[in-house]
């Protein structure tokens, strides 16, 4: 069969990577692709938002199945475009990426359904927002209601940090907001596989979002991740399945808009179970990578009997033992201004340690590789435990040279603790 993978990060090369592998892909196409992905797949030049496009290459090209990698082309309903021609798509319609693309959508949903979240009140205005803001406690959440990025969520821990960002929220006409409950506890990433009505747990785990060592600085997509997150034990894992995962689904279902696609799940594991910050209708980045570095069963299998509606009495699905952990190198100046065009080398060094280099943000010029992005490489390993793939993923990142970029030094620092206390 072949397959049209919709993508160009570091998320899309570790797709692309087990896709390839895959006894059932015949040929491997990705768009727009990157240089990392280009040793999987024939890149397109196709804009993703030229659904028109999209679909005419898909018929010349004899495409069997598409997967939809970022949320910007599920939301924008490329899902649906493509369905409507008959073929199957990895990746959410766009009336249930609202789970992403609208935060009030998601809260609604949730009070309808009793799934454990924050409390939130919706506002439409600045002064209808900080009249609002007396019915919370500090520190209070504020939240653009929209895609933003990773860039519209704003965690006040004064009433005048709180204005702040109202005041910036609704300094652009028409905007929509969110304002949460505080909540206090530990953040794991749940991923389930879901075919609109059937689901099937696809791993935990943890990831840094802040720029610094220490979890300091601005927020950023993600500087490194690892799985599994032990934090999310078996039983806690259920619970988060029972009352929240599956209610979604069911929810969604009921409206007419079922789900179809991964479901990434935000969880604050608090002192009353865990509660739901927040959805994503795609894979995380990197969260993706080291998934797939674990994943044992056939991707494409996988993703196709999620979008044939097959999931119903599937075994679960089976994951190493190991722990795999990514270290994003970063070009510097990321997250608010990366400085593009940095050579990098040493990839090929740092495979040679058993890792693998997931391109996220790079550009090839006359075979050599450079820096096109804020988050460029996503180095992973794997090992025993966390400490062990830890010393694994840095010491490839050692192997790299990227004097333009950085990373952090201290990724899965949480766990490795646990597991040395
Ligand atoms: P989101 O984009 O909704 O995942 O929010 C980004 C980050 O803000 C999350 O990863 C949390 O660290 C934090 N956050 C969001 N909502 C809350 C909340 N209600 N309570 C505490 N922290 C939150
Ligand atoms: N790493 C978080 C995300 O992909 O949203």
């Amino acid at each position: 069969m072949n397959i049209l993978l919709i993508g160009s990060g570091g998320r899309e090369h570790a797709l692309a990577w087990r896709l390839a592998q895959s006894p059932g892909c015949t040929k491997l196409y990705a768009a727009p692709g990157n240089p990392g992905i280009a040793e999987h797949a024939d890149l397109v030049a196709l804009d993703p938002a030229d659904h028109r496009a999209v679909i005419d290459f898909c018929i010349r090209h004899s495409i069997g199945f598409v997967v939809i990698g970022p949320e910007a082309p599920l939301v924008d309903g490329l899902a649906d475009n493509i369905r409507t021609m008959g073929l199957p798509v990895f990746g959410p319609d766009k009336a249930a990426a609202r789970l992403e693309g609208s935060k009030g959508f998601t809260k609604d949903l949730c009070a309808r359904a009793n799934i454990p979240t924050a409390a939130y009140a919706k506002v439409i205005s600045r002064d209808g927002a900080l009249a609002t803001l007396d019915d919370f406690t500090i520190p209070v959440v504020i939240k653009a209601d929209g895609l933003a990025a990773g860039k519209g969520v704003t965690v006040a821990m004064s009433r005048e940090e709180a204005e702040g960002a109202i005041a910036d929220l609704f300094s652009v006409s028409g905007a929509e907001a969110v304002i949460e409950e505080f909540m206090e506890g530990e953040e794991v990433s749940l991923f389930v596989l879901s075919d609109g009505s059937a689901i099937l747990p696809f791993g935990s785990a943890q990831d840094h979002k802040r720029v610094g060592d220490g979890d300091t600085g601005p927020n950023t997509g993600g500087m490194g991740a690892y799985s599994p997150a032990p934090v999310l034990t078996p039983a806690l894992e259920q619970r988060a399945i029972d009352e929240i995962v599956a209610p979604t689904v069911a929810a969604l279902a009921a409206m007419g808009a079922p789900f179809s696609g991964v479901l990434f799940a935000g969880l604050m594991l608090t002192a009353d179970g865990p509660k739901l910050i927040e959805y994503n209708a795609r894979f995380g980045d990197p969260e993706c990578q080291v998934l797939m570095m674990r994943l044992q069963d056939d991707l494409l299998d996988l993703m196709l009997a999620t979008a044939r509606g097959e999931l119903a009495g599937r075994d679960a699905v089976r994951f190493s033992a190991d722990t795999a952990l990514t270290v994003v190198m970063a070009a510097r100046g990321y997250p608010a201004a990366p400085e593009t065009g940095g050579a990098i080398d040493g990839i090929a060094a740092a495979e040679k340690t058993g890792a693998r280099v997931f391109q996220a943000g790079t550009r090839s010029d006359d075979g050599k590789l450079f820096a096109a992005g804020g988050r460029v490489l996503a180095v992973t390993a794997t090992g025993a435990n966390a400490g062990a793939a830890q010393a694994a993923a840095y010491a490839a990142v050692g192997k790299i040279h990227f004097p333009s970029g950085f990373n952090r030094g201290d990724i899965g620092w949480r766990e490795v603790e646990r597991e040395t206390r």
